[in-house]
């Protein structure tokens, strides 16, 4: 087995990419498949929907991976690191990322330090999905550095060009430099209020500007109260509901990404 690593990203902040992660997990678990999460936000809001509330009291997170191999001190079991919850793994993230973060701005060659944690987990599941910050800093340079595929996480609602752009531009970057594997799999809808027209007027503009270029994925992911109540009760949203339509969305959503063979 050679796990696929993809990364959930987007610059822009609260546009579903720690619901994705979560339930994106969860559905392809669901479909038989070996899942891992890597909660790679120093606001840890992934770890809080595992139902961790104290995430500040952990020692063992992505960001004492990432700093012990930094220092070339990476250990060599890492089962205190791996959490489970629901069938899906996760390695959980605290405030001590934004620590990293800072390190690894003065650090040499600092990209790849995440590609290489991950590497040797690679055998042990089908996908590993790595949850990222809204910002294009060294954090994010590290997952995509590490990844095979990034899922771009669009809010039709929220001027969804705006800063596309940058992003993109971003992830050519590293293809060209620091990662020649990296694809895009896709722009994913979030959010979406089907019966407003704005929202139908942005989705088209997505799908229309990206024609031939970057695949818009078919599902979309429908705007419910039902996704925030999940949370809060530290849920998987089709766990939580079986009718709620962003739980279907998301099983649909998995079916799209098994299917996808980038
Ligand atoms: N399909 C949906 N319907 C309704 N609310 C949603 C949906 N998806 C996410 N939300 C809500 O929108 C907010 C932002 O979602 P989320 O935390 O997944 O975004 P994010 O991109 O990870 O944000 P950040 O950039 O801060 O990490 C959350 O309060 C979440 O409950
Ligand atoms: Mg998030």
């Amino acid at each position: 087995m050679r796990g696929k690593i993809i990364v959930i990203g987007s610059q822009k902040g609260g546009v579903g990419k720690t619901t994705t992660t979560l339930n994106l997990a969860y559905s392809l678990r669901e479909m038989g498949k070996k899942v891992l999460t890597v909660d790679f936000d120093s606001q840890a809001n992934l770890t809080t929907c595992y139902g961790i509330e104290d995430t500040g009291a952990l020692e063992y997170t992505i960001g004492h991976l990432m700093m012990a191999q930094i220092e070339e001190e990476l250990p060599e079991n890492f089962e205190d690191y791996i959490q489970s919850r629901e069938g899906v793994d996760y390695i959980p993230s605290s405030i001590y990322l934004s620590v990293v973060d800072a390190k690894l701005r003065t650090e040499m060659g600092a990209e790849r330090m995440l590609a290489e944690v991950l590497e040797p987990l690679r055998s042990r599941y089908d996908y590993i999905l790595i949850d990222t910050c809204p910002a294009l800093g060294m954090l994010t340079i590290n997952a995509l550095a590490a990844a095979d595929e990034v899922i771009i996480t669009v809010n039709p609602q929220l001027l969804a060009m705006m800063g596309l752009q940058d992003f993109l531009r971003t992830v050519g970057k590293i293809k060209k430099r620091i990662n020649p594997r990296l694809e895009i799999a896709g722009i994913l809808l979030t959010m979406c209020e089907s019966r407003t027209t704005l929202c139908k007027v942005l989705t088209e503009e997505v799908t229309e500007s990206f024609q031939g270029k970057i695949k818009v994925f078919q599902t979309r992911i429908p705007a419910t109260v039902k996704v925030g109540e999940s949370i809060y009760y530290n849920m998987p949203i089709a766990q939580y509901s079986k009718k709620a339509s962003a739980g279907i969305a998301y099983r649909k959503f998995a079916k799209e990404i098994i299917a996808y063979e980038g």
